[in-house]
């Protein structure tokens, strides 16, 4: 089917109360393990783009990669851009057809991360299209924070209605107790935040920095509210474990296709392994465009 939105696959979730994976994607293979992973599951799923993704493989070849995947597949693929850093980027992802943004205004002050969410809020609902904001920071390993400031960049309940309300996003990330980039899954989340917070959105909220939370810890988050959880560091350490390993173990191959294979493999299995932790598996049956799954307006000429 064409690329659907992320708004109506998040509700969903919302109201059944389980989680949409979101998987990060560099490269072809990485696109297409997390597509044939949803198919495998009949899950509904996000394939994003960061804006290192971006930099590294182009804009336009992301979105036809990942559309070229959602026309084949049966599930509903959204795509989406992952920490968009300005109005104009994401205006340019809008434009090549992502069907859900994300303005990152986590490093702004509150009054400014209302204004700019609000102007790529106003012009991507012109278009049809969804846009997570964030509130609160979920910082990145490289930072070195210390769990004082962790803490410290933590999403207040307090002013959670108001910034939805006042920047007309569709869906939330909070920063809760995770910390981008782990490699080692220690992180513990704070869930009387995620219930409050929950309690105080009238939209979906989204967890970041997925990789490092402890499994148990991410099965609480979901019974609390959390309704898209974003995935990176998991699937790019085992694209590159798998790589590093089969160029080793194939010391004379020269087809690089032997050697990415097996990686795109590992990401396939990675996927589906986060997709049934969040309890998403089985949950395209019913999706189609006319149950509500809009298609995103780039492709809807497409199909
Ligand atoms: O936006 C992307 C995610 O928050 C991924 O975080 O790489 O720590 O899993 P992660
Ligand atoms: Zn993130």
């Amino acid at each position: 089917m064409p690329l659907v939105t992320s708004k109506q696959l998040l509700e969903d979730a919302r109201q059944e109360r389980y989680a949409v994976g979101a998987f990060n994607a560099n490269n072809m293979e990485m696109v297409q393990a997390i597509i044939e992973a949803a198919e495998e599951e009949s899950a509904p799923v996000i394939v994003q783009i960061s804006e290192g993704a971006v930099r590294y493989a182009g804009l336009e070849y992301c979105a036809a990669m990942v559309s070229a995947g959602a026309r084949l597949a049966a599930v509903p693929v959204v795509l989406h851009l992952d920490h968009g850093a300005s109005f104009e980027s994401n205006m340019r992802a809008l434009r090549a057809g992502y069907s859900s943004l994300m303005f990152d205004g986590s490093s702004l002050t509150y009054e400014e991360n209302i204004a700019v969410t609000s102007l790529v809020a106003r012009a991507a609902h012109a278009a049809g299209v969804p846009v997570e904001a964030e509130l609160g920071q979920v910082p990145m390993v490289r930072d070195r924070a210390s769990a004082e400031q962790v803490q410290q960049a933590m999403t207040d309940p307090e002013g959670v209605a108001e910034f939805v309300r006042r920047a007309g996003c569709d869906s939330l990330a909070i920063a809760v107790g995770s910390v981008h980039h782990m490699q080692e899954r220690e992180a513990e989340l704070e869930q009387q935040r995620i219930r409050a917070c929950s309690a105080a959105s009238p939209v979906p909220l989204v967890l970041h920095g997925s990789s490092g939370v402890r499994h148990e810890s991410v099965r609480e988050a979901i019974e609390n509210g959390i309704c898209k959880i974003n995935v990176g560091t998991y699937l790019s350490a085992g694209f590159t474990e798998v790589m590093r390993a089969e160029s080793t173990r194939r010391a004379s191959e020269i087809d690089p296709r032997k050697i990415l294979m097996a990686a795109r493999a590992e990401v396939k299995e990675r996927v589906r392994e986060k997709i049934r932790l969040f309890g998403s598996s089985g949950r395209a049956g019913g999706a189609s465009p006319r149950n509500g799954y809009l298609p995103a307006v780039g492709f809807a000429a497409v199909e």
